[in-house]
């Protein structure tokens, strides 16, 4: 059977361009023992992708190699099978790539049919998973500190967030429109919503968080990470979850000086969900219980058609994402 799949063609200059891919039309192959057939249904775009192209040998995965299909996680069903431990008509979840069809391996998770795709790509998946482990692994807040979350109003970000209300927190979400704004704030509870593009930053975090901050969920680098880096408490924690303001540039932008973690005790930790896969079940469960009791909501920004992937992946880095960016196959 013929599908498409998208291939890196060369790496990018700065922003993502349609240039540097191809659609190539592939054949299934015929199945050998133990191998099975995955019919892609919902692929997911996320900014760690733009970080997987550049040939970067200090990353903790390896580039994608130029030539190969671009790399990414995704959803799927199992549409042929010569391995009893995925039989057809199965959901499974893992890494995929930009491809209609994928050869299934012994990493892809089998998933419940039950749960809705949307809560699974949302919550259940890498961003809920994500969110968890900085804000309760590694950040450990107690109920009634004040938390910061940039790039509050993406997947990661609305998700950190909302566990910080559940978790008893003061929570200020940092987000680049004011309609993200007004969803943070009015749909999912958040105490503040800053509006990094137009507000004085300064002035609304001191307004929002008169006795400073003690825990900072850095999603994205940038001018917002000195702004809060300021405001931070004593024996504060910054989880370092992304820099999505550096994946397009050159070079990073100027960090905050050291000092003050020195002079505050802060505790400043980065963590990639990759390397914590053995905490999936407790993370999972604690995920479940929140979103059973109605405590987080998600919203999912769908794109359609293979194709659709090239140009759409951009809305992450210009902000034209409204929640989670998934392509439907
Ligand atoms: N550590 C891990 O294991 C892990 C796992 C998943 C994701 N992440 C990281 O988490 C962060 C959020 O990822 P996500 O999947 O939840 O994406 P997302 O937040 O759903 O989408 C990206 C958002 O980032 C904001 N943004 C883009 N360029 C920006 C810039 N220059 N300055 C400030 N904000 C910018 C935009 O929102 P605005 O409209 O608010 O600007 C955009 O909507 C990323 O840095 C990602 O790499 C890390």
């Amino acid at each position: 059977m013929e599908y498409k799949a998208i291939k890196l063609l060369k790496r990018p200059q700065n922003e993502i361009t349609a240039d540097i891919f191809e659609t190539v039309t592939l054949q299934t192959p015929a199945l050998e023992k133990d191998q099975f057939l995955v019919k892609q249904t919902h692929m997911s775009l996320d900014p760690a992708m733009r970080t997987w192209m550049d040939d970067n040998d200090d990353s903790y995965v390896e580039p994608v190699a130029v030539g190969d299909v671009m790399r990414s996680f995704g959803v799927g069903e199992i549409v042929e099978s010569k391995n009893d431990n995925y039989p057809v008509g199965s959901r499974v979840l893992g890494m995929t790539g930009w491809a209609e069809y994928v050869l299934g391996g012994d990493d892809m998770q089998i998933v419940p049919l039950e749960l809705p795709v949307e809560a699974l790509l949302c919550v259940m998946y890498v961003p809920g998973l994500t969110a968890y482990l900085g804000l309760m692994e590694i950040a450990r807040p107690k109920a009634g500190e004040t938390l910061v979350v940039s790039g509050a109003a993406g997947s990661v970000g609305s998700l950190a967030g909302q566990i910080g209300k559940a978790e008893g927190l003061r929570v200020i979400g940092i987000a680049g429109s004011d309609e993200k704004c007004e969803w943070l704030e009015q749909e999912l509870g958040f105490d503040k919503a800053i509006n990094y593009k137009t507000a004085d930053l300064e002035a609304e975090i001191s307004a929002a968080a008169p006795h400073g901050v003690d825990v900072y969920f850095e999603n994205t680098g940038g001018p917002v990470q000195q702004v809060v880096f300021n405001h931070m408490n004593r024996f504060g924690r910054i989880a370092v979850c992304g820099m999505i303001s550096d994946y397009n540039r050159e070079e990073p932008a100027p960090g905050p000086s050291w000092k003050q973690i020195n002079l505050k005790a802060l505790r400043v930790e980065g963590f990639v969900i990759l390397d914590h896969y053995d905490k999936i079940p407790q993370m999972t469960e604690a995920l479940g219980g929140y979103l059973a009791k109605g405590q987080l909501k998600y919203r999912i920004h769908k794109l359609h058609g293979l194709d659709s992937a090239i140009d759409g992946v951009n809305l992450l880095f210009s902000g034209n994402n409204k929640g989670k960016l998934v392509v439907e196959l």
